[in-house]
């Protein structure tokens, strides 16, 4: 089978062994890979969890099941699958053993995997393979930091990068308000297209929080979804009003920012909650919720198996909007 293997700092393509299934496990067939922001760290050495070394890179992947090993009960032959973010992540809190993809073990881009059945979950039928391999940590990370959001609620999503599009789509789903960021008038009108309700250029407007407090009649968003981490938590903090907002801190897209204000953290009367992507029971609950509440994930490019390279750099180079698949075709 063909596999990805980092090789010097790049990507080198080689032919190995198609693994069995052992007990327990299940073959599946890659047929199509998405990749995140932690991909690109991951190959850069640049992670807090870790370095890639030789490991196969990618976290998500949808699939079909090709074999079975001896004990296997959840899946069969032929049932379509992605697999979750934490593979032993099942349901309440995280374990602290919890093994990433593509810097603990060998991640997804590779024709075939044995992963153990528990660790996959079906892939409805609504959704296609490249549609689907997109869920297991953008769409489950923008699922999670929404927990609870309702009807009314303002949604403040920071630039246009995988988990935020589809923290827009879900939050527009749960009947909320969307006030977007983003950094250009192209992807303002795409962020509109897409939902947004209000869209506010941050590279324009750098005092974007006091926006976003104009923008709702002073009182700030209800729920942020902070990708942008030292680069944008202290404008978030002033989004977040003083009406005890809720802030899911998701990433760090914003490498570098000014310090942030202890009292104006105390002011706020914001919760702050740590999203670690999600478990097993976190991505069924999503994919249950979008057969109710159908959302098109948003796909930017489609790249064959031989073409990951061009994948990789499309998307380092943030000329994206939308998410990078790349297919074992
Ligand atoms: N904690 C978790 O569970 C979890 C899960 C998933 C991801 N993450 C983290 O979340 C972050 C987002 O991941 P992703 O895969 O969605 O990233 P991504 O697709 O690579 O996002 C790139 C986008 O980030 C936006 N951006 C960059 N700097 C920004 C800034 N200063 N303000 C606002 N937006 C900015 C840009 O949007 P524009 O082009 O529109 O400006 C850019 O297109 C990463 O740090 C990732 O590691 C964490």
């Amino acid at each position: 089978m063909r596999v990805y293997r980092p090789e010097s700092g790049r990507l080198v393509q080689r032919e190995e062994p198609v693994p069995e299934p052992q007990r327990g496990e299940v073959l599946v067939r890659v047929r199509a890979v998405s990749l995140n922001y932690r991909d690109l760290l991951i190959l850069d050495g640049d992670h807090f969890a870790g370095g890639a070394g030789a490991l196969v890179p990618a976290s998500d992947a949808a699939g079909e099941v090709v074999a079975v090993g001896d004990g296997v009960t959840r899946f069969a032959v032929g049932d379509r699958v992605i697999n979750t973010f934490h593979p032993d992540w099942i349901a309440g809190r995280m374990p602290d053993t919890a093994v990433g993809y593509g810097n603990g073990q060998d991640g997804w881009l590779q024709e075939f995997r044995a992963v153990g059945e528990h660790a996959l979950v079906a892939l409805p039928d609504s959704l296609t393979f490249e549609q689907g391999a997109t869920v297991p940590c953008a769409a489950v990370t923008a699922w999670t930091s929404l927990d609870r959001v309702g009807p009314g609620d303002v949604v403040l999503t920071l630039g246009t990068g995988g988990v935020s599009l589809f923290a827009v789509q879900l939050a527009k789903t749960r009947g909320a308000r969307v006030v977007a960021t983003t950094s250009s008038a192209a992807k303002a009108a795409k962020l509109a297209r897409l939902g947004a309700d209000t869209v506010i250029d941050y590279v324009a407007t750098p005092e974007w929080g006091k926006a976003v407090l104009d923008a709702t009649g002073g009182r700030g968003a209800d729920r942020i979804v902070e990708v942008g981490g030292p680069g944008t938590f202290a404008q978030s903090l002033v989004a977040a009003g003083t009406h005890h907002a809720e802030i899911a801190v998701v990433g760090f897209v914003g490498r570098s920012g000014p310090p942030i204000d202890f009292m104006d953290l105390f002011r706020s009367g914001a919760t702050v909650r740590k999203i670690w992507v999600g478990s097993r029971e976190d991505t069924e609950d999503l994919l249950r919720w979008l057969t109710v509440w159908p959302v098109e994930p948003v796909i930017d490019s489609v790249h064959s198996f031989e073409d990951a390279g061009e994948a990789f750099r499309r998307f380092a180079g943030r000329e994206n909007f939308g998410k990078v698949v790349i297919t074992t075709a």
